[in-house]
Order: structure tokens, then C-alpha cells, then sequence
């Protein structure tokens, strides 16, 4: 959680830290199809104290994973970056850099992408490569980062993947890919993540593809081997049990924006934003009435290829407020008497 008492604002009205690994900046992102422009991002903002693990939840098509992506510059070819900026802050010593000045394809870009920031994508498969062993891919990137002791590389991979709890490492680091489970995979993509000891890791949707018990093996993976090396996560899911259990902090995604930030504690217990409220009534919960149905959310997310007048969550939200919400865009507010829950909502205004 963030420390209040080290809580401010950027010049461009965003909430930060003193020591922030990421800051994003009102960043914005559009696609030029052949069936028009969508616009993927319009005006995300946030930072990610370092040492700390954002979550980042919403419906399918928000813009998480593009928000990601940007981060790494890896948005696919269709798409530009009309305006923003991505701050990135190596360490506490250093002053922070803005990642977009960087061509996608430039040195600057590829070392980043290698050595401080590292993605986990939902699906493995398409990050390991299917021609090389697991433990050959492991050495590839201690050799270009750490070592350039081959025989030290290999000893060293093999260690990272008994770190990832990796049952027989020897064996698995000889294996091909396609040879492993969807979870030993997984557990080889964090065990390749862990050897470029990333300042900031992006993790998409990590565990969606795995059941439930491999699932809860991966997270206490991840946040033993988060408390241990002190990496800044990224945490991209779907799922509110997971934010749970893993984020320190939440921010809510809406149609390219984040209309909600808080700490856990704030966005279970106290949210804000409608769209918020009603994702929480969206998941079942131990202890509540079984009598009680669950609440799905009306309507369905605008298409992102129109440009939406007012609050874009008014035409679905039961609170909404006719000629305000229809017709202004709300801005971003700080929660009376909070440091850090920030919500974009005319109730609040
Ligand atoms: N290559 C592309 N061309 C055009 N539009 C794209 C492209 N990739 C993504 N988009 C659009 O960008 C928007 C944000 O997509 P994004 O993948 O970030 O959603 P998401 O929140 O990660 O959803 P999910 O939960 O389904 O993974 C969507 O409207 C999507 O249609
Ligand atoms: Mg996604």
C-alpha cells in the first residue's frame, strides 16, 4: 500500500509517489483498422510504487493488455500512441525515463524489454519457444544478462528452476515445451522471468489457463518470490479473488480509462465507482445467503470504434445522472478523507 504521508501529485494531476517504478501519463492509444479507429486507450493514468503489486481488473476488451504492452512497446503494428507518456525509474538512484521517446524497435527498447521490465503472457506456450529446450532458453538469458560462463549458465537455470518448485529440474531443464503441463510451463515461463530479475514485471492474466490447485501453487510462487527479490508486479486479471490475495493496490479499468484506484482494502470495502460496485456483486462469496443471486452487469461494454459523450459507463450504471452523466466526462477526484482512492464518477464531484 502506498504511504500516504508520501503520497502527491504530478504536475499533470496524477497520483504519485517519491518513489514510483512506473508512471504512466495520460496515455492514449488508437488502432487504425479497415473498419475504422478504435480507441484502445484514452487517457490511462497511474504509478506503481516500487516494491508494490498493482492489480489491474475489467470486462474483456478494457485495455489491460494493451496497457501492458505499451508499457513494453510490444502493441501490435495497427496501433499509435496519439499521446502520453511511460516513466520508467530503474532504481531510486536514477532519474526516470520516458519509454515512449524510444523507437519500438531501437537498442534502448530491446535492453529494456531483456533486463528490467519482463512480461508473463496468459498463454505460455507462445512465449517459450517450441524448437529449444526449456533449460537452453533459461541459459540464453543468463548468458546475456549475468554470465558468459556456459557451464555456470547451466547450473544456474537449473537452480532458478527448482527455485520455481520445478519437481526433478534436472530433467525438465532438457525438456522441450510441448513435453511439459500447462502449469510446469507457466512455472518455466516465471523461472525465465526470474533470470533477468526484472524491475517491473507485467504479469497478463498469468493463471487463467490453469486449474485451480496449479493456480494457487503459481501465486504463492509469485509472491514468495516477489517478497524475496522485491520486483514491482503489474497483475492483469479478470478474477477479484486473485487481486485478493496478491495486489497491494487495484486499479479499475472502464473502456480505455481507469475510473477507480484504491488500495485493496478500499476497493473491497468501500468502492466508489458504480462499475466497481457492481463488478464486486459479481462474484460469489463464502458466508453470503445462498439464497442470493448473483448480479451479472447490464448492458455490454460501448464499441470502442464510437466516441462515447459524457461518462462512458452512464448508459449501463443505476445511478447515472440525466444531462450530467450523458453529457460531461467526469474527471479524476481524490475520495474525501483518502490519500490514495481516486475514482472518476459525477456522485463524487
Ligand atoms: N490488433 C488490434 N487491432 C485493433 N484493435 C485492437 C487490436 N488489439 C487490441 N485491440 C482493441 O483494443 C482494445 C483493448 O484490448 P485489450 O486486449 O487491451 O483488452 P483486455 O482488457 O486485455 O481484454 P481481455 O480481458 O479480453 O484480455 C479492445 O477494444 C480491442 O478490440
Ligand atoms: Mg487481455
Amino acid at each position: 500500500m502506498s504511504d500516504s504521508a508520501t503520497t502527491q501529485r504530478s504536475a499533470a494531476g496524477a497520483i504519485v509517489t517519491e518513489d514510483d517504478v512506473i508512471r504512466v501519463e495520460d496515455l492514449r492509444l488508437n488502432f487504425y483498422t479497415a473498419l475504422g479507429v478504435v480507441r484502445a486507450l484514452n487517457g490511462v493514468t497511474f504509478n506503481i510504487p516500487r516494491g508494490k503489486v498493482l492489480g489491474v481488473v475489467g470486462e474483456s476488451g478494457c485495455g489491460k493488455s494493451q496497457t501492458g504492452l505499451a508499457i513494453m512497446q510490444l502493441t501490435p503494428a495497427a496501433g499509435r500512441y496519439e499521446a502520453g507518456q511511460v516513466l520508467f525509474r530503474e532504481s531510486s538512484e536514477q532519474p526516470a525515463v520516458n519509454l515512449l521517446q524510444y523507437e519500438r524497435n531501437s537498442a534502448e527498447m530491446r535492453e529494456i524489454r531483456g533486463n528490467n521490465i519482463s512480461m508473463i503472457f496468459q498463454e505460455p506456450m507462445t512465449s517459450l519457444n517450441p524448437c529449444y529446450t526449456v533449460g537452453a532458453q533459461i541459459e540464453e538469458a543468463i548468458l546475456l544478462h549475468q554470465t558468459k560462463d556456459k557451464a555456470e549458465a547451466q547450473q544456474r537455470a537449473v537452480e532458478i528452476l527448482r527455485k520455481v518448485g520445478m519437481p526433478n529440474p534436472e530433467r525438465i531443464a532438457v525438456s522441450y515445451p510441448h513435453q511439459l503441463s500447462g502449469g510446469m510451463r507457466q512455472r518455466a515461463m516465471i523461472a525465465m522471468v526470474l533470470s533477468c530479475n526484472p524491475t517491473l514485471l507485467i504479469a497478463d492474466e498469468p493463471t487463467t489457463a490453469l486449474d485451480v490447485t496449479t493456480e494457487a501453487q503459481i501465486l504463492d510462487l509469485m509472491r514468495e518470490l516477489q517478497r524475496e527479490i522485491g520486483t514491482s508486479i503489474m497483475f492483469i486479471t479478470h478474477n477479484l479473488g486473485v487481486v485478493a490475495q496478491m495486489c497491494d493496490e487495484v486499479a479499475v479499468m472502464y473502456l480505455g480509462r481507469i475510473v477507480e484506484r484504491a488500495t485493496v482494502e478500499d476497493i473491497f470495502y468501500d468502492p466508489k465507482h458504480p462499475y466497481t460496485i457492481m463488478l464486486l456483486r459479481s462474484i460469489p462469496r463464502l458466508g453470503v445467503n445462498r439464497a442470493m443471486r448473483l448480479e451479472s452487469i447490464q448492458g455490454s461494454v460501448p464499441d470502442p470504434y464510437s466516441q462515447v459523450t459524457g461518462c462512458p459507463f452512464h448508459e449501463r450504471c443505476p445511478s447515472a445522472m440525466p444531462g450530467i452523466c450523458d453529457t460531461i466526462m467526469p474527471e479524476e477526484i481524490i475520495v474525501a478523507g483518502s490519500q490514495t482512492h481516486t475514482v472518476r464518477c459525477h456522485l463524487y464531484t
